[in-house]
């Protein structure tokens, strides 16, 4: 197959915030995985430095937190200033301490070279301590401002990213509001938030609902800087049985309709190029978290499911190497991206006692903000690009390379998926490079995975290509991420 792009057609420029991160205080998420006093690994704030090492290397833009649904029950000031009172948190039914909070977050954005993303409390938070945060945060005057110097910290944050609300619109958040109620919520908070410090970006949740969009859209639309779009598959929150290579391969062809359908009520409104679409939380797999409504029932043990790494395989890596490819054809309207979660649970990285597992999603992260270009080409394959992908027994017919060209400086960088669960494939392309580097991210089977005791069982491998000829050709093994970059 041989795939075809001009360099001068270019779609667009990716947005270095497409790598963004998220933490929430759920499980081992924030305490035990960024913040772990008593761990070996801790620095002076009690953050864990190998994984401020692991996330400097993969240069994250931007860094949400506190969640997540575990927002919509929190109070900023809990987690302010030298007295730490525990609260309980009614999002996920366990003990907040409120030893990790504002300056805490913003220590870790420091360390790890991100800039801060603070999602507020909409759910039982009101308008009027959503723009008290900005002022605590950006503000030099008032009440809020001087206590933040009172806390030690002369500056203000200048925290660009704010939230307002998380997924608002849906019974299992706490605070949930119906959209005419949502609308006019938005409409005051941004008001006032934007009073606080009108530098500030906004966002706010849009739904896979288009009256909650448009009234959104028509009551604060002219606030609004982004919408936040969340984005989950494998849908494991109950009964945590991981689907298998082939059906998260299928559930790719979610991803341009999820996209499109924000984007329509954004154009439909008015707001092309004025309003961004952020993926604030995006993964293969949907965290497990069942019986939390349940009376009685045990709703902590089953969260340690989200930790077991054997569950985050080539199929992840593939599916979030072509997320972030749709993503990359999108660039021109989603300019932010957030991995959920970042470190723990369905993470990039996991954390033990002795250190921290890498995760195969987490090196096509290493892959793509490292060694992809910032201009995304047009590009098409001069054949069909397709191949009947068996499901349950039924045969789906599905694309087979994923193909990205980017340019830097003149060079070409191309991010090539083969997503076939068995075969390998060959991509031509016209290059007049004699140098070809390639870096490909597999591992022995599609359903291969990095654990504590084989750390490298999924890895990159990198290979030298020397060729005159003008077409070049690639081999692309069965379930691989590959990055060919021009020398
Ligand atoms: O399953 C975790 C939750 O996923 C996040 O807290 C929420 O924002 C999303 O529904």
């Amino acid at each position: 197959m041989e795939l075809r792009f001009d360099k001068k057609k270019k779609i667009g420029l990716r947005d270095p915030k497409l790598f963004g991160q998220f933490i929430e205080h759920f499980h081992r998420c924030v305490y035990g995985g960024v913040y772990d006093p008593a761990s070996s690994f801790a620095d002076e704030q009690g953050l864990r430095k190998d994984v401020i090492e692991a996330l400097n290397r993969i240069g994250v833009p931007v860094i949400r937190w506190p969640g997540g649904c575990f927002v919509s029950g929190y109070h900023w000031q809990d987690g302010i200033g030298p007295k730490r009172i525990p609260c309980f948190d009614k999002a996920w039914k366990v003990e907040e301490s409120n030893l990790f909070g504002t300056a805490e977050f913003l220590d870790f954005c420091r360390k790890i070279h991100a800039q801060p993303y603070i999602c507020c409390n909409a759910g039982t938070g009101t308008e009027e301590e959503m723009s008290d945060w900005v002022e605590y945060c950006n503000q030099t005057q008032g009440k809020w401002a001087r206590l933040r110097r009172e806390h030690g910290y002369e500056e203000p944050f200048h925290v660009k990213y704010w939230s307002i609300g998380n997924e608002n619109y849906f019974d299992g958040e706490l605070g949930s509001r119906n959209p005419k109620e949502w609308a006019r919520l938005v409409s005051r908070a941004s008001h006032m938030m934007k009073r606080a410090d009108d530098r500030i970006e906004l966002l706010a949740p849009c739904a896979n609902n288009l009256e909650w969009n448009l009234r959104l859209l028509a009551e604060a639309g002219h606030r609004l800087n982004w919408l936040s779009v969340h984005s989950y598959d494998d849908m494991l929150q109950q009964v945590n049985e991981p689907s298998s290579y082939e059906q998260c391969i299928l559930w790719l062809d979610n991803v341009k309709e999820r996209i499109e359908q924000a984007e329509s009520a954004i154009h439909l409104m008015g707001y092309r190029n004025k309003i961004h679409i952020a993926i604030d939380e995006w993964n293969l797999r949907g965290w497990h978290h069942p019986n939390v409504d349940v009376p009685g029932a045990d709703y902590l043990t089953p969260r340690d499911k989200n930790d077991d790494n054997s569950t985050y395989t080539m199929a992840d890596a593939v599916y979030t190497a072509c997320y972030l490819n749709e993503c990359f054809r999108h660039c021109n309207s989603v300019k932010m991206a957030n991995y959920a979660p970042t470190v723990n649970g369905r993470g990039l990285i996991y954390t033990h006692d002795d250190g921290i597992v890498l995760r195969p999603t987490y090196f096509v992260f290493d892959l793509y903000a490292n060694l992809l270009g910032d201009e995304i080409l047009d590009s098409w394959f001069d054949q069909e690009n397709r191949f009947a992908l068996s499901v349950n027994g039924k045969e789906q017919n599905v694309s087979w390379i994923d193909a990205v060209p980017t340019m830097q400086n003149g060079r070409l960088r191309i991010a090539l998926v083969n997503k076939h669960p068995e075969e390998a494939c060959r991509v031509f392309f016209a290059s007049s490079a004699g140098e070809l580097e390639l870096f490909t991210l597999n591992g022995k089977s599609k359903d291969s995975y990095n654990d504590i005791d084989h750390p490298e069982t999924v890895r990159v491998e990198r290979e030298i290509l020397k060729t005159k000829a003008s077409q070049k050709e690639i081999y692309l093994p069965p379930h691989s991420v590959t990055i060919v970059r021009e020398l």
